[in-house]
């Protein structure tokens, strides 16, 4: 109990130490020193976000070893920033648009003086990515700001004009900005125009405390009241002060209080035109009107909004708004297209939530191959689910060949894909639905989620065709895809170390086929033997993927090409390497075992050996990350549809 004590002192005390050690709190004077040694200290907004993001620094996407990458982003390389990446997924040109926003404003091209407008679907990542930058201002370490200012705002503030052209000199920055009333009343009048000797202080970015962040929510049109911008007088004060006191003022709007950093306007074109003038004006001008008669303050904040398409569409048409169109950078924040992308978002949001149940296998694959069909726009070229293996950098295979579509020009093709389809909420929704019928078991797997998902799809309100496509998704495009996801993972757990067995059909192959070729001989590695190339064997292969004829000798020809291309490249072949043949090879393996997995799986009683091999089997799938109680269910699963008697 006491050591328990003494430890929460310790960690108190520790804690305020460090927080002390961290504040800081001095005169003007001593400020310009601090600006002397660092000028970045006295970075504008935009700087500031700026340095944050590239802080963490940047990576080319193709230093990643993933072959997908690679194949996707052949074209052109995508930066990606550090600072997003263990948050955000797939969606790096949203972000790299972003960034470059941020890097011009930086520099105070025109961008510094617009608004940063995020626009997306439902559920698309607009609200964390602000959220994101946000988060970086509260971490990013201390600002210095005048002492009881309601904006905190830049002490250089405080310079008169006809010496800033000197100290711009001295400290190697540009000075811009004008004292606030309330600043401007307190140096006149407690410091006797003595501006030097004004308190600064250092101060944290804080949402909740309201420094150096601002938020806006949607505002009921009829009470389109700007004080929740840029603050109000306070009534009880106008008796006890004449007119124009800046005493009387309440500098507390999201203008006010997001200086120096960010403000968020929500929803943004849910309100009146007349409200977001004051938005336009703080960004283009830098500068806000203060409550009644106080004039002009300046502000120097990051202004973002975001809001969905549909709203930003009925805004645009609107020709009264044409000057508030002009003076706003519009980053469209599409949902991701990408598989394995998807994959991380919801493990991302599960990770971070109070979601405490096991995950079966393919779980999450399987509810994002959906919520990813359901983004997509129809192509002549191919169907969805092929689309989404492309874009997801994966090869296709269609009869023995890769299938040669680049997904770069799909994309191009379908400029407004991810803007519509399923949201990332939907899906969680569904995780959450799934768990709830599961409670004993605490787990989902691929069939509970598709059971959530069919019902949350039959009572959603959707177009009918709409609803009729994403209910064949599930029940019959995702239905047969998971299930040869199942049939092969449970091949593997049939047989007895499935990788060696696959090399050695692998390295079988291609004796033969290259004896075929070059109308050579084989040598048995046993016996010495020269032996003539096995056809049977290699046919009992090709078979697999539907190679056979004349077809057979072309497609041995490329396998031998291909593979021999590749180990002069110094590439390690296996049986990995050409994905026709491990297509193939995969297959052969599954029909090798399907008579024998049928049998066991689905007996009722089994004599010893089979219910050895059955354990063996369940114990390899239970190491494959699969629970008890989704083995019993996957299995039953398979039983029922993919062995149907
Ligand atoms: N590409 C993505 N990468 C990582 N997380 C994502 C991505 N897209 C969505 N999310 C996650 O999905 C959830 C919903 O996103 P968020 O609330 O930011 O969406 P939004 O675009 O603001 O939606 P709305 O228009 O409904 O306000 C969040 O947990 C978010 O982190
Ligand atoms: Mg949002």
């Amino acid at each position: 109990m006491d050591t328990g004590r003494t430890s929460f002192e310790r960690i108190i005390k520790e804690d305020r130490a460090a927080h002390d050690a961290r504040t800081w709190r001095g005169s003007f004077l001593e400020y310009l020193d601090r600006v002397r040694e660092d000028s970045s200290v006295a970075q504008l907004a935009h700087a500031r976000i700026y340095s944050l993001i590239t802080r963490s620094g940047t990576q080319d996407i193709l230093d990643s070893p993933d072959p997908r990458v690679h194949r996707l982003y052949s074209d052109g390389a995508v930066k990606v920033y550090n600072f997003f990446r263990d948050e955000f997924f797939g969606i790096e040109k949203a972000i790299a648009h972003i960034v470059r926003y941020f890097h011009s404003a930086s520099l105070k091209g025109e961008e510094s003086r617009q608004v940063l407008y995020l626009m997306g679907p439902v559920g698309s990542g607009k609200s964390s990515l602000i959220e994101k930058l946000e988060r970086g201002l509260e971490g990013s370490g201390s600002f210095y700001a005048i002492e009881d200012c309601p904006m905190h705002e830049e002490p250089l503030h405080l310079l008169p004009r006809h010496l800033r052209k000197e100290f711009e000199k001295m400290l190697g920055l540009h000075i811009e900005g004008d004292l606030c009333p309330v600043c401007r009343f307190r140096l006149k009048e407690q410091y006797g125009g003595r501006y030097e000797e004004v308190p600064i202080i250092s101060a944290l970015f804080s949402k909740r405390n309201r420094v150096g962040v601002g938020v806006v929510p949607p505002v009921d049109p009829n009470n389109q009241d700007t004080s929740v911008l840029i603050g109000s007088e306070d009534i009880s004060k106008l008796d006890l002060y004449s007119e124009g006191d800046p005493r009387v003022l309440d500098l507390s709007g999201a203008l006010n209080v997001g200086n120096r950093g960010v403000v968020e306007f929500i929803e943004v074109f849910k309100n009146e035109t007349e409200y977001l003038h004051a938005m336009i004006t703080a960004t283009q001008e830098k500068v806000i009107p203060a409550p009644g008669r106080h004039g002009l303050v300046y502000v120097d904040t990051v202004i973002v909004a975001h809001s969905n398409e549909a709203e930003w569409q009925k805004f645009k048409a609107d020709h009264t708004n044409e000057a508030i169109l002009d003076r706003i950078v519009v980053v469209k924040v599409p949902y991701n297209l990408r598989l394995s992308e998807e994959v991380k978002i919801y493990e991302k949001i599960i990770r971070n939530s109070d979601f405490k149940a096991h995950v079966s296998p393919h779980t999450l694959e399987f509810v994002s191959m959906f919520a990813i069909l359901s983004r997509l726009e129809p192509t002549p070229k191919c169907d969805l689910l092929t689309k989404l293996k492309l874009y997801n950098g994966e090869e296709v295979i269609e009869k023995g060949r890769t299938k040669k579509i680049d997904a770069n020009e799909l994309r191009d093709e379908a400029k407004r894909e991810g803007m519509s389809g399923i949201s990332t909420r939907f899906i969680m929704k569904a995780l959450d639905n799934a768990l709830s019928d599961n409670i004993e078991g605490n787990c989902i797997n691929p069939i509970s989620a598709r059971e959530a998902l069919i019902s949350m799809v039959k009572e959603a309100d959707l177009p009918d065709d709409t609803r009729k496509q994403h209910l064949e998704f599930l029940q019959d495009v995702l239905h047969k895809e998971y299930l040869e996801m199942l049939e092969k993972e449970i091949t593997k757990a049939f047989v007895y170390s499935y990788q060696e067995q696959a090399e050695a059909l692998f390295q079988n192959y291609l004796d033969h086929a290259e004896a075929f070729v070059n109308k050579s001989k084989v040598k048995d590695r046993n016996t010495r033997e020269d032996l003539q190339p096995d056809e049977g064997f290699l046919k009992s292969i090709e078979e697999q993927i539907a190679i056979i004829g004349s077809a057979a000798e072309g497609f041995r020809q490329e396998v031998i090409a291909y593979l021999w291309a590749a180990s002069r490249r110094g590439t390690r072949v296996s049986y990995t390497s050409y994905e026709p043949l491990k297509e193939a090879i995969e297959k052969k393996l599954m029909t090798s075992v399907r008579d024998i997995s049928r049998i066991i799986t689905k007996a009722r009683t089994r004599d010893e050996e089979q219910t050895a091999k059955h354990n063996t089997m369940v114990q390899n799938l239970l190491d494959h990350g699969y629970c008890q109680n989704c083995v019993d269910v996957v299995l039953k699963y398979a039983a029922n549809n993919l062995w149907k008697d």
